[in-house]
């Protein structure tokens, strides 16, 4: 059986990582439906940063049915296009590269965090999944787009279907790719009805902004809001549950861990950066094309074949990484894949740094003597965003 296969199989989604070893024998691999997966540090980097590589799956040789009515969002489009909507966006998201436009979301984020936690008390047994790790990205995001928290339940199901059905697949490619079109659309439409009333009426939030901005390099079409609000929704609902989650399954499992982080807050931050390198939410990326003939550590991938990288796999890399399957606060440098390269470098990187910084760290400091209920825990079904899909612990109390 071919190594992808063995780590997508449900069965090995609790441990992934003891496949990576023989996945890297080869860092490109041809596989039977024609994709090429990439799987070693090096070799994926080159890709992310390579202008022969689009992440527009219409340039699929074998294009499976674009739907027209869905506009791509900058995630799945090239420069320049990717480039004028990606900048669009920042203006509302604050400047690149500054930490204080997320900074100024540490009180709000505290203060949400805070109320999760003050749930837990007089229990002595929560899911740290349903009753932290997934509420408190839910709601910044909604707090940050203007997205009511009260529709939740109408897009949760819809966010969880798009992910659920995305990634390098086996069975039931086409029937998996109408689902995530169907679930696509109608959160879209949910959320242009959304951005016509912020248009109409603006208020303070990233979809009013979206709407009205127009500047001198333009503004957006309301198609592309709502592709680009269908993003950041997704985006903030299906990825940092996963690093808070995956973040504490590590650390309950090493109670060394949990008592130097416990004594010293500062070391969450190299914590959740080794995080993202151990355990990251994202293992795999796959919606790359090759545009030309591309060579690479010896094998040529065709114009037009699809290429998969396996970020995870490349996070673990011997090669690029001393003793790489120990979880290591002290690493001098840690260079991941986390969040992926290139002109797609994570758009949310610092917001997803900050909520799981803040949220472990309260985690740590509060819960008396928290333990494991189950280990492994249940596993969400999807190889690609993976993550715990209840995190049961028991514990003392609340402080
Ligand atoms: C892109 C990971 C949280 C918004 C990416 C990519 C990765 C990633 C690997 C690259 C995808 C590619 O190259 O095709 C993560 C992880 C997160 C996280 C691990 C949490 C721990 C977020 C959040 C947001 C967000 C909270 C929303 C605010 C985006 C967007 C892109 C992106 C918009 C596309 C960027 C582009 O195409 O230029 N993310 N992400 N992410 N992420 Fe995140």
């Amino acid at each position: 059986m071919d190594v992808l296969k063995q780590i997508l199989d449900p069965a090995a989604r609790a441990d992934p990582y003891r496949f990576f070893g023989a996945l890297r024998e080869s860092p490109v691999v041809l596989r039977d439906d024609g994709t090429y997966l990439v799987t070693t540090y090096r070799e994926i980097v080159a890709l992310l940063h390579d202008p022969r590589i689009s992440s527009d799956r219409r340039n699929l040789r074998s294009a499976t049915a674009h739907d027209p009515d869905l506009h791509p969002s900058f995630i799945g489009l090239d420069p320049p296009e990717h480039d004028r909507l990606r900048a669009l966006t920042m203006r509302h998201f604050g400047p690149p590269h500054a930490p204080e436009t997320v900074e100024r979301l540490r009180p709000k984020m505290l203060d949400l965090t805070t109320a999760l936690i003050d749930a837990l008390a007089g229990k002595s047994r929560a899911d740290l999944v349903d009753e932290v790790a997934y509420p408190l990205p839910v709601s910044v995001i909604c707090a940050l787009l203007g997205v009511p928290e009260e529709d939740e339940p109408r897009f949760h199901a819809l966010a969880d279907e798009v992910v659920e059905t995305l990634g390098p697949g086996e069975e039931d490619r086409e029937e998996r790719e109408r689902a995530r079109q169907a679930a696509g659309l109608e959160l879209s439409r949910y959320l242009a009805g959304l951005a016509e009333a912020r248009g109409r009426e603006p208020r303070g939030d990233m979809l009013s902004g979206l709407m009205t901005h127009r500047g001198p390099e333009g503004g957006m079409t309301q198609d592309e809001v709502v592709s680009t609000a269908v993003l950041l929704l997704i985006a903030g609902h299906e990825t940092t549950i996963n690093l808070i989650a995956n973040g504490m399954l590590t650390f309950l499992r090493r109670p060394d861990l949990l008592r130097r982080l416990r004594d010293d807050p500062a070391l969450i931050i190299p914590a959740v950066e080794e995080l993202l390198r151990y355990e990251p939410p994202v293992q795999f990326v796959s919606s790359r094309v090759a545009l030309d003939d591309i060579t690479i550590a010896g094998t040529t991938i065709p114009a037009g074949a699809p290429v998969v990288l396996a970020m995870a796999a490349g996070s673990r890399d011997p090669g690029h990484v001393p003793h790489p399957d120990d979880f290591d606060l002290d690493r001098p440098r840690n260079e991941h894949l986390g969040f992926g390269g290139g002109v797609h470098y994570c758009f949310g990187a610092p917001l997803a740094r900050l909520e799981a910084q803040i949220v472990l760290n309260e985690l740590i400091r509060r819960l008396d003597n928290p333990r494991l209920v189950a280990d492994p825990p249940p596993y969400r079904p999807s190889a690609v965003l993976r993550g715990p899909r209840h995190l049961v612990v028991d514990y003392d109390g609340v402080v």
